[in-house]
């Protein structure tokens, strides 16, 4: 939380992504290997959810509002499955957690006494030469190779025109100055002006829990060790968000307080860190895209004893997906009456019948972002094959007009050098390795700087047909994550026979609990391919035969295997693989 959250997990100023206390994965002041995603990149995947329904732009009849998305209806399936998956294992499968939604409107004081009011805020330093607007904390620690002790010393560093701006080169930085990131807004029907009024749309939904441990307590007679789950939005007006779904300013959390006895928290830190690896491994996360990261001692929030980061090797770089911290008694302490808090009306205590003394417990706090880890299993999922060999004399004149993007892409002047360097070793290697290359054509057509050049609009036109021909986009997407688990197909949409059986089939797995649609709209290829692009796990096709003996042909999306299968034995089949 607080300005100590950013701190944990800082962006890099130039880029705005990654841990930049690390090294920033993307620009030129990187310190650590960068190593792109094998099968995508974000393009491809930002593509893909705009093509087929999982996320838009939102408010795009107005021209959109930057960095804020809108889930399509295969999106939000997707991310209902994930928050489902999430509610799932840590608390029906657990016998020591409680489930909460709090409120996102709190009263103010909640804020003051976290100590948001006070630190969820970044020093922000314009740069009159560019106008950039860098974290001043993130350049001084780049330039100076320490964190600052304060806002001071960087505005000292910064009148000393010692700091430059990382953008470009310039000394002539502004002072520093903090910038909450807090959404204001007010209640009640009068604006009288004064901030009688103001609250705050929360910045993190831990600190709904927080403030319940005593409610959660009482009413449901837990004792040590148990914790509390919560899913929902929070909102941070985040100075550089992007990357897609990876930053905004509204997005929703899943997160855990677990609460225990002091001396037991290290145990319970270890546990849980073992868990949340684990849930992601589960739902068919590959085990080289995830790793462990411990936070340095520098990066550690002022509440936080230890804290360890679940990494995903998302295509811009290893990121932050979850943070697992030992936030030790301080939350409860500060909602607590004390000397320092005379607002709360009492104390969020525990009473140990063994040890018959009262204390504050410890918390351990695996904190998880539903976007991000919707868009980690996507990046996860997602497969582009070659599937069949283009004619030669297809793949000959691909090759010449990727060959002439490259061409192009070298002579262009004024084009960001890292930019160009990108997109001239891409397109040389692509026209190189074709028609193997050709999935990650289909990437380069994608992407947003390549389109800006005018040959890629003739790559497109012979190369989006050769690649929709001869390749296919799968997510292989965990069953239980899938949008949809099945869809059912006539063989022939002109023969009623076997349109109605498909229908009445479909009817059956929607009543036995599955998602499962109908479809029509198409050849049976075409079909299939429709449903391995949003990830479909199964497909059923109805055929003569089915009208004969009950049976259907069960196509799996991942080895495309078809096997016949009696009617009745569908639904439980799939329902015990979603198990
Ligand atoms: N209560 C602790 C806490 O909020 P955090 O590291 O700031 O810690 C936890 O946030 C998780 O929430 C992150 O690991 C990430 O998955 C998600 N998250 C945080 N800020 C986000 C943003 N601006 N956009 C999308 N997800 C975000």
């Amino acid at each position: 939380m607080g300005s100590d959250m950013r701190s944990l997990h800082p962006l890099c100023p130039l880029c705005g992504i990654a841990s930049y206390a690390v090294g920033c994965r993307l620009s030129p002041l990187s310190q650590v290997d960068f190593r792109p995603m094998p099968a995508s990149s974000l393009e491809t995947v930002v593509s893909l959810c705009k093509r087929r329904g999982f996320v838009f732009p939102s408010s795009s009849v107005y021209g959109g509002l930057g960095s804020t998305w809108d889930y399509g209806p295969l999106g939000v399936e997707l991310k209902n499955n994930v928050k489902r998956a999430w509610w799932r294992s840590v608390v029906h499968e657990r016998d020591d957690m409680e489930g909460l939604d709090a409120a996102i409107l709190m009263n103010r004081l909640v804020w003051k006494y976290s100590g948001h009011e006070a630190t969820f805020s970044d020093p922000m330093a314009d740069c009159r030469a560019c106008k950039a607007r860098p974290r001043a904390d993130h350049v001084f620690a780049a330039q100076k190779g320490r964190d600052p002790k304060g806002l001071a010393e960087i505005n000292a560093a910064i009148a000393a025109k010692e700091l430059t701006c990382p953008k470009c080169g310039s000394k002539d930085l502004t002072e520093a100055r903090p910038f909450n990131l807090m959404f204001r807004t007010s209640v009640g029907p009068v604006d009288t002006g004064d901030e009688s009024g103001l609250v705050y749309l929360r910045p993190e939904t831990a600190q709904g829990i927080f403030v319940n441990f005593g409610n959660v307590l009482d009413t449901m007679r837990r004792k040590l060790p148990f914790g509390i789950a919560q899913v929902g939005k929070a909102f941070r007006n985040e100075i550089t968000p992007g990357n897609f779904t990876f930053r905004t300013r509204e997005f929703e959390q899943m997160e855990i307080e677990y609460f225990v006895r002091p001396g037991e928290d290290e145990t319970a830190h270890e546990m849980w860190i073992a868990e949340r690896k684990k849930w992601y491994l589960d739902l068919g996360m590959r085990a080289d895209n995830l790793r462990v990261r411990e936070q340095e001692k520098h990066e550690l929030a002022h509440y936080a004893k230890r804290c360890v980061d679940l990494e995903y090797l998302f295509p811009m770089g290893w990121s932050e997906l979850e943070g697992i911290a030992n936030r030790t008694d301080f939350d409860l302490k500060a909602h607590s009456r004390s000397p320092e808090n005379t607002d709360a009306v009492g104390e969020l205590h525990y009473f140990d019948p063994e040890q018959k003394r009262h204390y504050v417990p410890y918390v351990i706090e695996p904190s998880a972002g539903a976007d991000r880890a919707t868009l980690a299993f996507l990046c996860d999922a997602y497969d582009d094959s070659l599937v069949k060999e283009p004619p030669a004399e297809d793949t000959a004149k691909l090759r010449e007009l990727v060959e002439s993007f490259a061409r192009s892409v070298a002579r262009r002047e004024g084009m960001d050098v890292d930019v160009k360097q990108r997109l001239q070793a891409a397109s040389e290697s692509i026209a190189a390795g074709l028609p193997a290359t050709l999935p990650r054509l289909i990437g380069l057509m994608d992407d947003a700087d390549a389109n800006k050049i005018e040959v890629m609009k003739k790559v497109r036109g012979v190369g989006e047909k050769i690649a929709d021909e001869h390749t296919r986009t799968v997510l292989h997407l965990h069953p239980r994550l899938a949008p949809l688990t099945v869809a059912v197909f006539p063989l022939k949409r002109n023969e009623s026979r076997l349109v109605e059986l498909a229908r009445s089939i479909k009817r059956d797995l929607q009543r036995a609990g599955l998602r499962a649609v109908y479809d029509d709209t198409g050849a049976i290829g075409k079909l299939y391919r429709r449903q391995d692009e949003i990830g479909t796990p199964w497909c059923i096709t109805v055929d003569f035969q089915s009208l004969e003996d009950k049976t259907v042909t069960v196509r799996d999306r991942d080895n495309m295997q078809q096997e016949r299968e009696p009617l009745g034995e569908i639904g439980p089949t799939l329902l015990a693989r979603l198990r």
